[in-house]
């Protein structure tokens, strides 16, 4: 009975509170959608409506502007757009005036959405209480997201260049890091992206898991496209087998979970080569050796040792061949440089403990020579005790080579 009661309570509160209401839809396709949204009076406490307005806060503002609003009076009067855009592409109806018939809708027609449609509605409504005074009411605010599928162009993916002497095509050197790098149109919202990796011969693609960065930007700064993205993603990747293939995926986090399944992708593929040791005997079979009849291909052979695949007999062995003289090359330099830092090492400590020396000496004869104000000084060990002391004459100096040494104006 009481229940009753208070339900009863409740729905004529409900009855009676002038409600604002909006309809719109919580996402629209920017290729084949249509948006249409409804500003209209519920619940019967209204006596007169005297103007209905939508209004919309972009995602990149900060506060509601009508963009759309219908008046009476004057009675009978067309909605009026406030915003150009919405309305060189917008149909509209509307009327304010007796309860029964107020509203105020307009449509944008599919292929004519863009992103500048996208964000928060309301609709808001004045109207003429029981003793003639203004009144508004405002409804919840309706968030419509501009959404976008991926378009067809396929992911532009590079790897490193070959890091082989006189290759061209993804050749490198097994135990080296190589970068990828991959940049697609994502669509909105922007869809993921990976990389996968399948050595030959596998049967799965397997995700690359040392993603660098993963950076999203929109396609175009023309404000109807600035809610398509594009996506760019890099990762290192250490070459182990002897071929494999690399994939760039863009893909539906929910329904392309796993490498090998996506929305788009672009494949290349990869050899790798044999590290060359510096083997001093090689260098010298490239001279004298002329017997092997190998011929190698880099782009065809990934298992060949350094001595095959160097030495050809035809005449494209000879790119090779210097290839080889490069890397030997190479090794000696390195082995150099090593030499090179080893000395510079000694060298710098050497002369550190030489100026040690020869600062204390300095220190030592001065000290000797000289006659104190203060009397028996402290024990001098080093340049910065000495500066320390203020007591004294001024008997020393900065050298040209920034040492200190005994002024000369001291003794004249
Ligand atoms: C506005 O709403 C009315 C009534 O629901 C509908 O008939 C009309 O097509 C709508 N007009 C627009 C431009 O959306
Ligand atoms: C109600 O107020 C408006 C101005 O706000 C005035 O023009 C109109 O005459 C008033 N109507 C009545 C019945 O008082
Ligand atoms: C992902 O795929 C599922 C299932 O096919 C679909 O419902 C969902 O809308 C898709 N999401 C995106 C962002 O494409
Ligand atoms: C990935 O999922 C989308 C739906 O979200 C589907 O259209 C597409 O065909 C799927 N791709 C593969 C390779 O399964
Ligand atoms: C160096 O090369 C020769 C032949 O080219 C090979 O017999 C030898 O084992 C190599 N030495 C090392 C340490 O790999
Ligand atoms: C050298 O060998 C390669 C690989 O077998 C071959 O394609 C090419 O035609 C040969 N060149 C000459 C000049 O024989």
């Amino acid at each position: 009975m009481r229940e009753a009661f208070v339900l009863f309570i409740l729905f004529i509160a409900q009855g009676k509170a002038q409600v604002a209401n909006l309809e719109a839809p919580a996402q629209v396709d920017v290729v084949n959608g249509e948006l249409v949204v409804k500003c209209a009076p519920s619940g019967n406490g209204f006596n007169f409506i005297s103007r209905l307005e939508i209004k919309r806060k972009l995602v990149s503002e900060s506060s509601y502007i009508t963009i759309l609003y219908v008046e009476d009076p004057p009675k009978g009067s067309d909605p009026v757009f406030r915003d150009n855009n919405l309305a060189l592409k917008a149909t509209t109806e509307g009327r304010a005036g007796r309860v029964s018939g107020a509203l105020l809708n307009f449509s944008v027609s599919a292929g004519r959405v863009t992103c500048e449609d996208g964000g928060s509605y309301q609709c808001k409504i004045t109207h003429t209480g029981a003793n003639n005074e203004s009144l508004t009411v405002t409804s919840a605010s309706v968030n419509v997201a501009v959404v976008a599928n991926p378009s067809s162009g396929l992911p532009v993916f590079d790897l490193s260049p070959s890091n082989v002497p006189g290759s061209t095509d993804n050749v490198y050197l097994k135990g080296t890091t190589i970068v990828l790098i991959c940049q697609s149109e994502v669509g909105s919202p922007a869809r993921p992206m990976r990389f996968c990796h399948r050595p030959a011969g596998m049967p799965n693609f397997l995700p690359v898991s040392s993603t660098q960065s993963d950076v999203v930007t929109p396609v175009s700064t023309e404000p109807g496209k600035i809610c398509i993205l594009s996506r760019t993603i890099v990762a290192t990747f250490a070459i182990a087998d002897n071929a494999g293939e690399f994939s760039c995926d863009v893909y539906n986090a929910t329904s392309n979970a796993s490498c090998g399944t996506y929305l788009k992708t672009s494949v290349r593929s990869y050899s790798g080569q044999e590290y060359p040791y510096c083997n001093a005997s090689n260098a010298d079979s490239t001279t004298t050796t002329t017997s092997t009849t190998t011929t190698a291909s880099p782009t065809t052979t990934n298992s060949l040792s350094i001595d095959e695949t160097f030495i050809a007999e035809n005449s494209s062995g000879v790119s090779y061949t210097g290839g080889l003289s490069l890397l030997l090359l190479g090794c000696a330099l390195i082995f150099l440089s090593g030499i090179m830092v080893a000395v510079s090492a000694i060298l710098y400590i050497k002369a550190k403990k030489l100026r040690k020396e020869a600062e204390m000496s300095m220190i030592r004869s001065t000290y000797d020579s000289v006659r104190f104000n203060a009397g028996p000084g402290p024990n001098y060990s080093s340049l910065e005790d000495l500066k320390e002391q203020t007591q004294h004459r001024q008997i020393e100096e900065l050298d040209s080579d920034g040492y200190m040494v005994p002024s000369m104006t001291t003794y004249k």
